[in-house]
């Protein structure tokens, strides 16, 4: 898939590590991004961050060029007030990333916790 400005992507975990990097790298492309993320403080700096690199490529917005939600990835509510938001924003959603998530020693099909495995599962129903 080419990646072209335009798109809109959803990134769990986009406010910290691979997700925050992958966040900038999209809206560096012109890509409306929405970050989904449980740290308030760290969701909105990479936000502003993004937000400054996406209107480099579409100076006149008249919609936000990214979207923050503080939300646990492991509650089904939250995750999708945040998709329905991204989609009434962006009329849509082109790429989703699901970055969120806290290491551990455990393969991923032994891990069983609501936030590594559910989180994942539960992004995967909502792009049904
Ligand atoms: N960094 C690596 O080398 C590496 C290697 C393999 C796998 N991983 C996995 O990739 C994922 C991202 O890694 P990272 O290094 O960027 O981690 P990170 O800790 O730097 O960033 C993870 C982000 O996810 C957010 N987050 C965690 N739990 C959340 C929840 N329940 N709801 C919403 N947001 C939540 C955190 O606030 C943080 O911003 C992790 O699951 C990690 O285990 C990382």
């Amino acid at each position: 898939m080419e990646l072209k400005a335009g798109l809109s992507a959803i990134v769990t975990g986009g406010a910290a590590g691979i997700g925050r990097a992958l966040t900038i790298a999209l809206a560096q492309k012109g890509i409306f991004v929405t970050i989904i993320d449980f740290s308030q403080e760290k969701g909105i700096e990479a936000a502003s961050l993004a937000e400054e690199e996406v209107r480099k490529i579409h100076a006149k917005l008249k919609f936000p060029a990214v979207l923050f939600f503080r939300c646990d990835v492991s509650n089904s509510n939250e995750l999708a007030a945040a998709f329905r938001k991204h989609v009434e924003t962006y009329g849509g959603l082109d790429i989703c990333i699901n970055c969120a998530g806290i290491s551990n020693p455990l393969y991923f099909y032994e891990d069983l916790t609501a936030l590594n495995l559910g989180g994942v599962l539960l992004i995967s129903i909502w792009l049904q």
